[in-house]
């Protein structure tokens, strides 16, 4: 693969773009109009220029970068890629006439993938004629600084291995699963985050409490609500929905709480503030096994079905969530402690 095209330059698809090109593959970039195109232009520039500012690329490397990217208004410009990575936003009346679109611009032999978060991949692989030849490529944000790429596979799906080697050549480490929704990073994280909301929906303990104990206890890097700020209280209630569609586990329904303040605009870092307002003050009183176990048990069920292997679950919520220890190096972990705190673990 020499050539990949990169349909959408917004928040993700400039930083899928910069990837490729930093690692030496032609990038073909399509937006909808002259206006997107300057603003994606203006996206890839700005992160490289950051780049260059901090002494981790030369001007001269900036410019090669660049110089690899061609961008266009017309997808007829997809024509030559090896693969396309459609970055439109998240709307499947949007995804199913594109990729319909692709299938008819892009060569046979070109391979379509979807970064998106929670759609169906299946559905959109049958919007084109080559149904084996699409899948998902879920990138994480920012693009270039997250080693983590979910490559998803449908039942018809025979080139993930292409893209999982093609992901790896890019400086990224692949993770190779199954369509369903949240795939492995926002599934368990999703569910965790969720569940410490609806804790607080039943007056369990305050959001000072579960945060301190997310972190002192638990060693994370920050509590589910400081966490929630920075994902985005809306992006966080819409992934939940889509969980709990597919799931019906009560741990999935978004919380009264999430969209109380989803409702009120209160979004998190983006609209300045969410659970939080500023820096959050510290609260003794929470056991953070009760929110830890629901998620490791989560973590050994995804394994036990088949979805993914162990190894790849601890990877991908180690880079996808800055993790230190992944579920299962926690539960070995906890293993050497006490079992009888973890009966699941016996079977
Ligand atoms: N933002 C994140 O943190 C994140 C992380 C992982 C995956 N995703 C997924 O990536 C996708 C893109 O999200 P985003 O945050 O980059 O969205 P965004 O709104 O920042 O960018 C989308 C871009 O697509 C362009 N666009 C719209 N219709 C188009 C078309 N028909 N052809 C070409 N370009 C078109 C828009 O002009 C815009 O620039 C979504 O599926 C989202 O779920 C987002």
């Amino acid at each position: 693969m020499e050539t990949v095209g990169v349909a959408g330059l917004g928040t993700m698809g400039a930083g899928i773009a910069e990837v490729f090109a930093r690692a030496g593959l032609a990038v073909v970039g399509v937006e909808t109009d002259e206006a997107a195109l300057r603003r994606g232009r203006a996206h890839l520039e700005n992160s490289t220029g950051r780049a260059v500012s901090r002494g981790r690329l030369s001007p001269e490397e900036q410019q090669a970068i660049l110089g690899r990217v061609t961008l266009a208004t017309d997808r007829a410009a997809f024509a030559e890629a090896d693969l396309v990575v459609e970055a439109v936003p998240e709307l499947m009346e949007l995804k199913l006439p594109l990729f319909a679109d692709l299938d008819r611009v892009c060569k046979p032999s070109a391979i379509l993938a979807t970064n998106t978060s929670s759609l169906p991949v299946t559905e959109i692989a049958l919007a084109t004629d080559r149904p084996s030849r699409v899948v998902g490529m879920h990138f994480f944000n920012p693009a270039p600084v997250m080693q983590l790429v979910e490559v998803v596979g449908t039942a018809r799906s025979t080139v993930t291995g292409e893209v999982a080697d093609l992901a790896r050549r890019v400086g990224k480490r692949p993770v190779v699963v199954g369509d369903r929704p949240g795939f492995v990073v926002n599934r368990l994280l999703l569910g965790y985050l969720n569940h410490a909301c609806l804790l607080l929906d039943q007056g369990v303990a305050s959001k000072e409490a579960i945060d301190t104990a997310m972190v002192v206890q638990a060693g994370l890097p920050m509590g589910p609500f400081a966490l929630l700020d920075l994902i985005g209280l809306d992006t966080a209630y819409e992934i939940c929905g889509v969980l709990h569609r597919d799931s019906g586990d009560p741990r999935h329904e978004p919380s009264r709480t999430l969209r109380n303040l989803v409702e009120r605009g209160r979004l998190g870092r983006k609209t300045g503030g969410g659970f939080y307002d500023g820096k959050p003050g510290t609260e003794e009183g929470f056991d953070a096994m009760v929110l830890l176990r629901p998620y490791l048990v989560d973590a050994i069920e995804m394994f036990r079905s088949g979805y993914a292997s162990q190894d790849d679950i601890d990877e991908a919520m180690k880079l996808g969530c800055g993790y230190r220890s992944g579920p299962f190096e926690t539960v070995a972990a906890l293993r050497t402690r006490s079992l009888d705190d973890f009966p699941e673990l016996e079977e």
